[in-house]
């Protein structure tokens, strides 16, 4: 549906609420504006609509007086509730198309936040991501997302239904003569402390990488400082002074991240 010299897309997905897709989201977003880049942002969670608060906070922060800070684009595309499934698809199709093609030749980046459950909406937009990222937390509940591994021997048993639809994309992409999707998983909200669950997480993560063909980098730890910021609309990249070694580590963390999604040529 997009063309090469279209903005890039970077989609924020998985199969399950609050493990920090739409944090992670406006971290990104930051991170990329921080450098100079264009930003729209699409969100497909009509329900919880968390990143477009996000994003409003941040412009009522401006409006009040608050310091200038850079502003992405931003829409919602909400899931169609015509009849018909088939007519149901075929308007979110044209919905998702109209919006992208409002950005995707205004903006470098545009990153859509998708819910957290299997929508038409979501399969579309993993469909066409360049850029998936998949925020995961250290548990192997969560882990289950991707597929079942043995927590004895990390044999892969299993893929979930989640990591067999963004197989589903990639072929897709092949298919349609587009270079490869680039599949990231970050884990999000670790303890500080290395636990041996965390190491296990770790170990099983590598097995399935091996399989499921994601690359996995270290994400954001567990902090006050991720969730504080959001009724102001701010993140750490926003602030001018840091007020802790913990937020200094944060700044890091996060630009780490950004780099890490390998995203500047
Ligand atoms: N790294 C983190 N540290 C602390 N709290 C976090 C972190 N990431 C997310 N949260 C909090 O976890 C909850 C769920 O995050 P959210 O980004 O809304 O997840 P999702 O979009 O996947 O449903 C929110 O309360 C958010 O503030
Ligand atoms: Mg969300």
């Amino acid at each position: 549906m997009t063309d090469k010299k279209s903005a890039h897309l970077i989609v924020l997905g998985n199969e399950k609420g609050g493990t920090g897709k739409s944090t992670l989201a406006m971290h990104i977003i930051v991170g990329l504006m921080d450098v100079g880049r264009k930003v729209a942002v699409i969100d497909l969670d009509a329900r919880q609509k968390s990143i477009t608060r996000y994003l409003q906070n941040r412009q009522t922060f401006m409006a009040n007086g608050g310091a200038k800070v850079a502003m992405p684009e931003f829409s919602v595309v909400s899931q169609s509730e015509i009849g018909l499934i088939k007519d149901r698809e075929k308007e979110d199709q044209k919905n998702l198309q109209k919006t992208l093609d409002l950005y995707k030749n205004t903006v470098d980046y545009i990153v859509i936040d998708c819910p957290g459950n299997d929508t038409y909406l979501s399969r579309l937009a993993h469909a066409l991501a360049d850029t998936l990222v998949t925020p995961l937390n250290d548990s192997f509940i969560d882990l289950d997302l991707l597929g079942e591994v043995s927590p004895t021997n990390f044999q892969v048993k299993k893929l979930s239904c989640y990591s067999e639809m963004v197989w589903d994309s990639r072929k897709f992409r092949s298919a349609s003569g587009q270079p490869p999707m680039d599949w990231i998983v970050v884990r999000t909200r670790l303890a500080s402390l290395d636990s041996r669950n965390n190491k296990r997480v770790h170990d099983a993560l590598d097995a399935l990488q091996k399989r499921v063909m994601f690359r996995y980098v270290p994400g954001l730890y567990e902090r006050v400082i991720y969730k504080e910021l959001f009724p102001s609309g701010l993140t750490i990249l926003d602030l001018e002074q840091m007020n802790s070694l913990s937020h200094v580590a944060a700044r890091q963390e996060v630009r780490s991240l950004v780099e890490s999604l390998n995203l500047f040529e």
